[in-house]
């Protein structure tokens, strides 16, 4: 394990696989926060370097923060340690270069943690979507909203990588929960992106504004819009998503209270939302029905960590290998252009054809190995 807070949210699913994976020790710089996972969680040792780590493992979760995740991925992967990796993937478009060589030129499994596409709403609307009850997708919609100040700096008032990388740049710097479900979905990738933003108002020392919009166009031909908000003042919305198909459309509460809603043309009563619970039995996958107690963000942080398992084990492709992870993550990269120039429109990269480390043929789709 490298990181000892969000770390422990991956806890109950080594617990439920502990048949098939042992926690071998933590990495965390601050020993303090290293001894007390440890005491509090389990595992042989504490590791005083990365790269100790990596050397005694076969597989690393990379729970550190974010701008620390692509070169621990790549130096593990380079070692040939399998590696699941929390989100986002990447916060430059070199970093997203350096991780894609390093799939591609080593045999090691890399899996982004990306957990909300793992919550349970969002599992039952992928299995209605990908069993074409909403027809073809066209508009995604989705919002994180999550007021914390208090974690931008210590508590004797030092900056904290949240400071600098999360408020501490404008754009779309916390892009996955958002993008990843909606993607999914989609089955559709972003190729260019028009970001604008309202301007500083609450906490304004930070250069990010207090709400940015990303507009995206698809792949498809289909229209995204999400919204991140990290500064305002207002109760956390983590989870919102509105999708609408040729065929229906989706609504996911907006605040404690609110259902879970969906409409499909033919089905529902004209015109009128019906209880997205309605459909959990038939389209809810047996695999994912019962997290256990303690599976935090609503049950879904179990789910990443056990397919990524899977994925070793049968030595099949993750859900959500690099392509995926970078699909997520790249918009939200280069959200940051379009907003400097005032939402001007900016072309994604797609990283298949990226050409990092072994490079494509023009035009052809980067083999991974
Ligand atoms: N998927 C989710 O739902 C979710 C939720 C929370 C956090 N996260 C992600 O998890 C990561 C960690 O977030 P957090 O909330 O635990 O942050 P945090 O600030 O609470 O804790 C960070 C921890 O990482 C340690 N650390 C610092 N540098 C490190 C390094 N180079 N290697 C290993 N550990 C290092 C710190 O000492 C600290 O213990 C972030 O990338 C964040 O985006 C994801």
């Amino acid at each position: 394990m490298v990181g000892a807070a969000r770390g422990a949210g991956f806890l109950s699913a080594l617990t439920a696989a502990r048949e098939r994976v042992k926690l071998l020790g933590i990495y965390d710089p601050d020993p303090v926060a290293a001894q007390l996972f440890l005491a509090e969680h389990g595992g042989e040792r504490t590791f005083p370097t990365f790269a100790e780590a990596v050397t005694a493992a076969d597989a690393v979760i990379l729970a550190s923060p974010q701008h620390y995740h692509a070169p621990q991925a790549v130096h593990a992967l380079d070692a040939g340690v399998h590696v699941l990796s929390e989100v986002p993937a990447v916060v430059s478009l070199e970093q997203a270069s350096d991780l894609l060589a390093a799939t591609r030129r080593g045999h090691a499994q890399y899996m982004l943690a990306e957990n909300y596409g793992y919550m349970r709403s969002n599992l039952i609307v992928g299995a209605m979507v990908r069993a074409g009850l909403l027809g073809q997708l066209y508009s995604g919609e989705a919002e994180y909203l999550h007021e914390m100040k208090e974690a931008h700096r210590t508590s004797d008032g030092a900056p904290t990588w949240r400071y600098h990388w999360q408020v501490g740049r404008n754009g779309i710097t916390y892009p996955t929960h958002s993008l990843g479900p909606l993607l999914e979905w989609m089955d559709d990738r972003i190729e260019a992106v028009s970001c604008v933003g309202t301007g500083r108002w609450t906490d304004s020392e930070h250069e990010m504004h207090d709400s940015v919009t990303l507009l995206g166009r698809t792949r498809r031909g289909g229209l995204v819009r999400t919204r991140l908000d990290l500064l305002s003042n207002r109760p956390h919305l983590w989870d919102y998503y509105a999708v609408q198909g040729t065929g229906g459309a989706y609504e996911a509460p907006r605040a404690r209270g609110d259902g879970a809603k969906i409409y499909l043309e033919g089905r529902s009563p004209r015109h009128e939302w019906e209880p997205l619970e309605r459909y959990a039995q038939e389209f809810l996958a047996p695999k994912y029905a019962h997290p256990p107690e303690g599976s935090g963000h609503g049950g879904s942080d179990i789910w990443p960590l056990l397919d990524f398992l899977e994925a070793i084990e049968t030595d099949t492709q993750p859900p959500i290998g690099v392509y995926r992870a970078l699909d997520m993550t790249l918009p939200g990269i280069v959200s940051e252009e379009s907003i400097a120039q005032g939402g001007g429109w900016v072309r994604v990269p797609n990283p298949r054809t990226l050409t990092a480390g072994i490079g494509t043929e023009p035009g052809h789709e980067g083999s991974l190995s």
